[in-house]
Protein backbone atom coordinates (compact mmCIF):
# COMPACT_ATOMS: atom_id res chain seq x y z
CA UNK A 1 0.00 0.00 0.00
CA UNK A 2 1.31 3.20 -0.69
CA UNK A 3 2.61 5.44 2.20
CA UNK A 4 0.40 8.06 1.79
CA UNK A 5 -2.91 6.15 1.45
CA UNK A 6 -3.77 6.74 5.44
CA UNK A 7 -7.16 5.89 5.49
CA UNK A 8 -8.71 4.53 2.58
CA UNK A 9 -12.48 3.59 2.28
CA UNK A 10 -11.87 0.06 2.60
CA UNK A 11 -14.18 -2.13 0.41
CA UNK A 12 -15.36 -6.09 1.04
CA UNK A 13 -16.60 -8.51 -0.90
CA UNK A 14 -16.74 -12.66 -0.66
CA UNK A 15 -14.87 -12.22 -3.78
CA UNK A 16 -14.78 -10.56 -7.07
CA UNK A 17 -18.43 -9.59 -6.95
CA UNK A 18 -17.38 -6.22 -5.02
CA UNK A 19 -15.29 -5.08 -8.06
CA UNK A 20 -18.64 -3.98 -9.59
CA UNK A 21 -19.64 -1.69 -7.01
CA UNK A 22 -15.52 -0.46 -6.64
CA UNK A 23 -15.41 0.70 -10.00
CA UNK A 24 -19.13 2.67 -10.26
CA UNK A 25 -17.41 4.64 -7.01
CA UNK A 26 -14.15 5.20 -7.86
CA UNK A 27 -15.80 6.47 -11.21
CA UNK A 28 -18.29 8.81 -9.20
CA UNK A 29 -15.54 10.22 -6.58
CA UNK A 30 -12.26 9.43 -7.86
CA UNK A 31 -10.33 11.66 -5.32
CA UNK A 32 -10.38 9.20 -2.86
CA UNK A 33 -8.32 6.15 -1.82
CA UNK A 34 -9.80 2.95 -1.84
CA UNK A 35 -8.48 -0.79 0.06
CA UNK A 36 -10.69 -3.62 -1.36
CA UNK A 37 -10.97 -6.95 0.53
CA UNK A 38 -11.48 -10.23 -1.24
CA UNK A 39 -12.26 -13.40 0.89
CA UNK A 40 -11.89 -15.50 -2.64
CA UNK A 41 -10.27 -18.27 -0.24
CA UNK A 42 -13.89 -18.81 1.31
CA UNK A 43 -15.79 -17.49 -1.40
CA UNK A 44 -18.94 -18.22 -1.90
CA UNK A 45 -20.75 -17.21 1.23
CA UNK A 46 -24.12 -17.09 -0.07
CA UNK A 47 -24.41 -21.02 1.01
CA UNK A 48 -22.65 -20.59 4.32
CA UNK A 49 -24.64 -19.90 7.80
CA UNK A 50 -25.65 -17.03 9.71
CA UNK A 51 -23.01 -17.53 11.80
CA UNK A 52 -19.92 -18.13 9.26
CA UNK A 53 -21.43 -14.98 7.73
CA UNK A 54 -20.65 -13.29 10.48
CA UNK A 55 -17.41 -14.55 11.34
CA UNK A 56 -15.55 -13.83 8.03
CA UNK A 57 -17.13 -10.70 7.97
CA UNK A 58 -16.19 -9.57 11.12
CA UNK A 59 -12.82 -10.78 10.51
CA UNK A 60 -12.62 -8.66 7.39
CA UNK A 61 -13.86 -5.29 8.96
CA UNK A 62 -11.20 -5.52 11.58
CA UNK A 63 -8.22 -6.11 8.77
CA UNK A 64 -9.39 -3.38 6.81
CA UNK A 65 -9.79 -1.17 10.04
CA UNK A 66 -6.05 -2.00 11.28
CA UNK A 67 -4.90 -0.87 7.79
CA UNK A 68 -6.36 2.80 8.11
CA UNK A 69 -10.15 2.32 7.15
CA UNK A 70 -12.24 4.25 8.88
CA UNK A 71 -15.54 3.41 6.69
CA UNK A 72 -16.26 0.19 5.39
CA UNK A 73 -18.63 -0.59 2.83
CA UNK A 74 -19.80 -4.30 2.87
CA UNK A 75 -19.64 -4.38 -1.21
CA UNK A 76 -21.90 -7.59 -0.54
CA UNK A 77 -25.31 -8.83 -0.23
CA UNK A 78 -25.06 -11.83 1.76
CA UNK A 79 -22.56 -9.78 4.37
CA UNK A 80 -25.02 -7.10 4.17
CA UNK A 81 -27.72 -9.52 5.39
CA UNK A 82 -26.37 -11.85 7.96
CA UNK A 83 -23.68 -9.41 9.63
CA UNK A 84 -24.51 -5.43 8.84
CA UNK A 85 -27.03 -5.31 11.73
CA UNK A 86 -24.84 -7.07 14.32
CA UNK A 87 -21.62 -5.41 13.44
CA UNK A 88 -22.84 -2.05 13.90
CA UNK A 89 -25.00 -3.00 16.62
CA UNK A 90 -22.98 -4.90 18.94
CA UNK A 91 -19.49 -4.67 17.18
CA UNK A 92 -18.40 -1.47 16.40
CA UNK A 93 -19.64 0.00 19.61
CA UNK A 94 -16.55 -1.95 21.53
CA UNK A 95 -13.79 -1.64 18.46
CA UNK A 96 -14.51 2.10 17.74
CA UNK A 97 -17.96 3.87 17.68
CA UNK A 98 -16.41 6.73 15.41
CA UNK A 99 -15.57 3.92 12.26
CA UNK A 100 -18.66 3.07 10.06
CA UNK A 101 -19.22 0.13 8.26
CA UNK A 102 -22.34 0.40 5.65
CA UNK A 103 -24.13 -1.91 3.53
CA UNK A 104 -25.43 -2.80 0.44
CA UNK A 105 -29.33 -3.36 0.65
CA UNK A 106 -30.37 -0.35 2.02
CA UNK A 107 -29.83 2.19 -0.85
CA UNK A 108 -30.87 -0.22 -3.50
CA UNK A 109 -34.08 -0.74 -1.95
CA UNK A 110 -34.64 2.95 -1.90
CA UNK A 111 -33.88 3.36 -5.39
CA UNK A 112 -36.56 1.65 -6.58
CA UNK A 113 -38.66 4.33 -6.03
CA UNK A 114 -40.63 4.96 -9.25
CA UNK A 115 -38.98 2.10 -11.13
CA UNK A 116 -42.25 -0.15 -11.07
CA UNK A 117 -45.58 0.25 -12.35
CA UNK A 118 -47.01 -3.44 -11.59
CA UNK A 119 -45.42 -3.13 -8.23
CA UNK A 120 -44.46 -6.49 -8.83
CA UNK A 121 -40.59 -6.63 -8.01
CA UNK A 122 -37.92 -10.06 -8.63
CA UNK A 123 -35.09 -10.08 -6.91
CA UNK A 124 -32.27 -12.36 -7.69
CA UNK A 125 -29.72 -13.06 -4.97
CA UNK A 126 -27.65 -15.73 -2.78
CA UNK A 127 -29.62 -18.60 -1.51
CA UNK A 128 -28.86 -16.91 2.41
CA UNK A 129 -29.94 -13.16 1.09
CA UNK A 130 -33.10 -14.77 -0.10
CA UNK A 131 -33.40 -16.83 3.10
CA UNK A 132 -32.59 -14.09 5.10
CA UNK A 133 -35.58 -11.96 4.04
CA UNK A 134 -34.08 -8.96 4.04
CA UNK A 135 -35.26 -7.51 1.45
CA UNK A 136 -38.59 -8.20 1.95
CA UNK A 137 -37.98 -6.67 5.29
CA UNK A 138 -36.94 -3.67 3.24
CA UNK A 139 -39.07 -3.10 0.83
CA UNK A 140 -42.24 -3.48 3.47
CA UNK A 141 -40.96 -0.71 5.41
CA UNK A 142 -40.80 1.75 2.14
CA UNK A 143 -43.23 0.38 0.00
CA UNK A 144 -46.07 -1.33 1.93
CA UNK A 145 -48.15 -3.00 -0.86
CA UNK A 146 -45.11 -3.94 -3.50
CA UNK A 147 -45.07 -7.56 -3.75
CA UNK A 148 -41.30 -9.14 -3.82
CA UNK A 149 -40.78 -12.85 -5.22
CA UNK A 150 -37.26 -14.08 -4.56
CA UNK A 151 -35.43 -16.40 -6.50
CA UNK A 152 -31.94 -18.20 -5.03
CA UNK A 153 -29.23 -18.47 -8.31
CA UNK A 154 -26.62 -20.59 -5.78
CA UNK A 155 -24.74 -21.49 -9.10
CA UNK A 156 -24.30 -18.00 -10.37
CA UNK A 157 -21.24 -16.95 -8.04
CA UNK A 158 -19.05 -20.08 -8.22
CA UNK A 159 -19.82 -19.74 -12.41
CA UNK A 160 -18.27 -15.86 -11.71
CA UNK A 161 -15.47 -16.84 -9.42
CA UNK A 162 -14.35 -19.85 -11.40
CA UNK A 163 -13.83 -17.71 -14.79
CA UNK A 164 -17.31 -19.37 -16.60
CA UNK A 165 -19.34 -16.24 -16.74
CA UNK A 166 -18.70 -15.31 -20.66
CA UNK A 167 -18.89 -19.58 -21.42
CA UNK A 168 -22.08 -21.38 -22.09
CA UNK A 169 -22.77 -23.38 -18.88
CA UNK A 170 -23.68 -19.89 -17.66
CA UNK A 171 -26.23 -19.31 -20.51
CA UNK A 172 -27.57 -21.93 -19.24
CA UNK A 173 -27.73 -21.32 -15.71
CA UNK A 174 -28.62 -17.94 -16.19
CA UNK A 175 -31.79 -18.98 -18.62
CA UNK A 176 -33.01 -21.91 -15.79
CA UNK A 177 -33.17 -18.95 -12.87
CA UNK A 178 -34.53 -15.89 -14.97
CA UNK A 179 -37.65 -18.47 -16.28
CA UNK A 180 -38.23 -19.69 -12.54
CA UNK A 181 -38.49 -15.80 -11.14
CA UNK A 182 -40.87 -15.13 -14.81
CA UNK A 183 -42.97 -18.33 -14.03
CA UNK A 184 -43.06 -17.46 -10.29
CA UNK A 185 -44.82 -14.47 -10.94
CA UNK A 186 -45.38 -13.42 -14.33
CA UNK A 187 -46.58 -9.67 -13.07
CA UNK A 188 -43.08 -8.94 -12.33
CA UNK A 189 -41.95 -5.61 -14.43
CA UNK A 190 -38.83 -4.89 -12.37
CA UNK A 191 -35.58 -7.31 -10.93
CA UNK A 192 -33.20 -6.47 -8.69
CA UNK A 193 -29.56 -8.26 -9.28
CA UNK A 194 -28.94 -8.73 -5.21
CA UNK A 195 -25.69 -9.89 -5.63
CA UNK A 196 -22.70 -8.21 -6.30
CA UNK A 197 -21.34 -10.20 -8.68
CA UNK A 198 -24.78 -10.31 -10.96
CA UNK A 199 -23.78 -7.47 -13.07
CA UNK A 200 -20.57 -9.90 -14.34
CA UNK A 201 -23.30 -11.82 -15.86
CA UNK A 202 -25.61 -8.59 -16.93
CA UNK A 203 -25.29 -9.17 -20.75
CA UNK A 204 -27.00 -12.64 -20.24
CA UNK A 205 -29.49 -11.61 -17.74
CA UNK A 206 -30.56 -8.84 -20.35
CA UNK A 207 -30.92 -11.31 -23.19
CA UNK A 208 -33.08 -13.34 -21.38
CA UNK A 209 -35.90 -11.51 -19.01
CA UNK A 210 -38.32 -10.10 -21.30
CA UNK A 211 -37.17 -6.55 -23.00
CA UNK A 212 -39.64 -4.84 -20.83
CA UNK A 213 -38.76 -5.54 -17.74
CA UNK A 214 -36.00 -3.14 -15.43
CA UNK A 215 -32.64 -4.29 -14.19
CA UNK A 216 -31.56 -3.07 -11.00
CA UNK A 217 -28.14 -3.04 -10.57
CA UNK A 218 -25.96 -2.03 -8.00
CA UNK A 219 -22.96 -0.27 -8.57
CA UNK A 220 -24.15 3.58 -9.73
CA UNK A 221 -26.71 3.32 -6.90
CA UNK A 222 -24.15 2.72 -3.86
CA UNK A 223 -21.58 5.01 -5.19
CA UNK A 224 -24.39 7.71 -5.57
CA UNK A 225 -25.55 6.52 -1.89
CA UNK A 226 -22.15 7.18 -0.98
CA UNK A 227 -21.71 10.10 -2.11
CA UNK A 228 -24.78 11.77 -0.53
CA UNK A 229 -23.61 9.95 2.51
CA UNK A 230 -20.39 11.23 2.57
CA UNK A 231 -22.04 15.38 1.82
CA UNK A 232 -24.49 14.28 5.17
CA UNK A 233 -21.31 13.20 7.43
CA UNK A 234 -18.26 15.36 6.95
CA UNK A 235 -17.28 14.10 10.45
CA UNK A 236 -16.05 10.58 8.34
CA UNK A 237 -15.61 12.58 4.97
CA UNK A 238 -12.48 14.53 6.36
CA UNK A 239 -10.90 12.08 8.03
CA UNK A 240 -10.89 10.09 4.76
CA UNK A 241 -7.49 10.40 2.86
CA UNK A 242 -7.43 11.50 -1.03
CA UNK A 243 -4.80 10.58 -3.51
CA UNK A 244 -6.80 8.55 -5.93
CA UNK A 245 -4.86 5.37 -4.95
CA UNK A 246 -6.34 1.95 -4.82
CA UNK A 247 -4.90 -1.07 -3.31
CA UNK A 248 -6.24 -4.90 -3.47
CA UNK A 249 -5.95 -7.57 -0.77
CA UNK A 250 -7.22 -11.03 -1.28
CA UNK A 251 -7.23 -14.26 0.59
CA UNK A 252 -6.47 -16.01 -2.04
CA UNK A 253 -3.24 -16.54 -4.01
CA UNK A 254 -2.82 -12.70 -6.09
CA UNK A 255 -1.40 -14.58 -8.63
CA UNK A 256 -4.66 -16.07 -9.60
CA UNK A 257 -6.43 -12.67 -8.17
CA UNK A 258 -4.82 -10.07 -10.32
CA UNK A 259 -5.66 -11.03 -13.73
CA UNK A 260 -8.99 -11.37 -13.09
CA UNK A 261 -9.42 -8.60 -10.87
CA UNK A 262 -7.58 -6.47 -13.56
CA UNK A 263 -10.40 -7.66 -16.10
CA UNK A 264 -13.17 -6.82 -14.09
CA UNK A 265 -11.63 -3.04 -12.98
CA UNK A 266 -11.05 -3.16 -16.99
CA UNK A 267 -7.84 -1.79 -15.76
CA UNK A 268 -4.23 -3.63 -14.55
CA UNK A 269 -4.03 -4.09 -11.13
CA UNK A 270 -1.78 -5.70 -8.30
CA UNK A 271 -2.60 -7.50 -5.22
CA UNK A 272 -1.41 -8.80 -2.14
CA UNK A 273 -2.75 -12.09 -0.78
CA UNK A 274 -3.60 -11.99 3.23
CA UNK A 275 -4.86 -14.04 5.80
CA UNK A 276 -7.78 -13.17 7.88
CA UNK A 277 -8.19 -14.63 11.36
N1 LIG B 1 -21.13 -10.90 -3.89
C1 LIG B 1 -21.79 -11.35 -2.74
C2 LIG B 1 -23.22 -10.88 -2.63
O1 LIG B 1 -23.49 -9.82 -3.01
C3 LIG B 1 -21.57 -12.73 -2.26
C4 LIG B 1 -21.64 -13.85 -3.15
C5 LIG B 1 -21.20 -15.13 -2.49
O2 LIG B 1 -20.09 -15.16 -1.98
O3 LIG B 1 -21.98 -16.08 -2.48
O4 LIG B 1 -24.08 -11.53 -2.13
Amino acid sequence: MSQSMESPIGIFDSGYGGLTILREIKRLLPEYDYLYLGDNARAPYGTRSFDIVYRFTLQAVNELFSRGCRLVILACNTASAKALRTIQQNDLPTIDPSRRVLGVIRPTVEALEGLTRTGHIGLFATPGTVRSDSYRLEIEKLYPGMKLTGHACPMWVPLIENNEAHHPGADYFVRKDTNALMTADPDIDTVILGCTHYPILYSKIREALPPSVNIVSQGEIVASSLADYLTRHPEIEQTLSRTGASAFLTTESADSFSPMASLFMRTPITSTQITLN
